[in-house]
């Protein structure tokens, strides 16, 4: 079995974050989002992965390197255009081979990890090949992951009857039901039949949904389950706080930093070595970055402060703040996500006013 994880793409529901960095990189519990993919391929036994990655290449090149800190080998494998999930099959062809693999979406989160369903997805394989059986049942030539969720408009949905998968639809405008595709798929060497045998859609894109709708059609068992944990598709802000919320609910708690002793930490937090509490509480959940330094600050559950900030005289809460971030005299930060070596400050200098030097495609919320 081998891996496939996506990081290319255009990024444009997470700008301006995504103007200078590669969405998969932005740290949810101050990791990056597309490590927690790698450790959970790592985790199922799965060593060779390939890694799809667009024009933002040197940079996560530069951060995940050659894999070998997982124990995994890491083949990089460039795509252009961002022309579809079932493009990135095509590209991956010749790593692939005629080995089964999983496929991954660098910007998914999956409670579950991956171990169970790679195991559930060679037993249904070894059993449809065991002579001993009569009626062995087919073998599967996917296995896919579905997900009740609120808003399946945005999301690949499944038709199903009874148990069987009748159809796929991308981001229907009326969806045949609640259950999202998950962006994580397990698929045998046909899926390379059905990639090159599809055509790109309205949006210009080759649809993994086309490719695994074509296996359906022409009679290949699918299987599908739906998971049991939480999944979360990075890509908005909210989802993106949402995906931080539920990764500092299941750190371990510990104090590397320095903490003097008018601070109070309370909860699951963690201070990496070299940051440094000042005057300042910490309520967990919550990670403080090494080299951070908080002073006469209040820091709020479900907080991640990324290396090296500054932050002073300030309240934050909900927020993930990347590497360098200066806040100072901010009297409550919310629901924020603040890019690195961005500065939010209150001078206090008249005339009272905001002053703002925003990038293309913020967004500010006043009080
Ligand atoms: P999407 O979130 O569907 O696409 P996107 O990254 O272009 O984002 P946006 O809609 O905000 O513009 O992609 C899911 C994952 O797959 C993501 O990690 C990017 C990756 N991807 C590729 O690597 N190549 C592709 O051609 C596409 C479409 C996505």
């Amino acid at each position: 079995m081998k891996g496939l994880i996506l990081s290319g793409g255009k990024g444009t529901r997470l700008r301006p974050i995504t103007h200078t960095s590669a969405k998969q990189l932005v740290p949810v519990a101050n990791k990056p989002i597309l490590f927690y993919g790698i450790e959970d391929m790592a985790e199922a036994g799965i060593t060779e992965v390939g890694l799809i990655v667009g024009e933002t290449a040197e940079e996560v090149r530069a951060a995940v390197g050659d894999g070998s800190r997982w124990g995994v080998e890491i083949t990089y494998l460039p795509q252009d255009e961002p022309l579809g999930l079932a493009h990135c099959v095509a590209i991956a062809r010749d790593f692939l081979g005629d080995d089964d693999f999983v496929m991954y979406l660098g910007d998914n989160l999956l409670q579950q990890g991956l171990t169970g369903l790679v195991e559930r997805f060679d037993r249904d394989r070894l059993a449809a090949a065991a002579p001993s059986l009569e009626h062995a049942p087919p073998s599967p030539s996917a296995h896919i992951l579905l997900c009740a969720v609120p808003d399946p408009q945005r999301f690949g949905v499944a038709e199903l009857d009874g148990d069987r998968i009748v159809r796929l639809v991308e981001k229907p405008v009326e969806p045949p039901s609640d259950l999202a595709m998950v962006g994580v798929y397990l698929f045998t060497p046909a899926i390379h039949e059905a990639v090159a045998a599809i055509s790109p859609s309205a949006r210009g894109e080759l649809e993994i949904v086309d490719a695994i709708q074509w296996l359906i059609d022409r009679g290949h068992a699918v299987h599908h389950e739906q998971i049991s944990g939480w999944w979360l598709d990075t890509g908005k802000k909210d989802s993106l706080l949402e995906a931080n919320r539920r990764a500092l609910e299941s750190i371990e708690p510990r104090i590397d930093g320095t903490v003097d002793a008018s601070s109070e930490v309370d909860g699951r937090v963690v201070v990496e070595a070299g940051a440094v509490l000042e005057g300042s509480t910490v309520r967990g959940p919550a990670i403080i970055g090494a080299g951070a330094r908080i002073t006469g600050s209040y820091i709020g559950p479900f907080t991640s402060v990324g290396e090296d900030a500054t932050i002073t005289g300030s309240e934050v809460e909900n927020s993930v703040l990347l590497e360098r971030v200066r806040l100072d005299g901010v009297p409550r930060l919310v629901d924020s996500l603040i890019g690195r070596d961005t500065e939010v400050a209150r001078s206090g200098r008249p005339p009272k006013a905001t002053r703002l030097l925003l990038g293309d495609h913020c967004s500010v919320d006043l009080q």
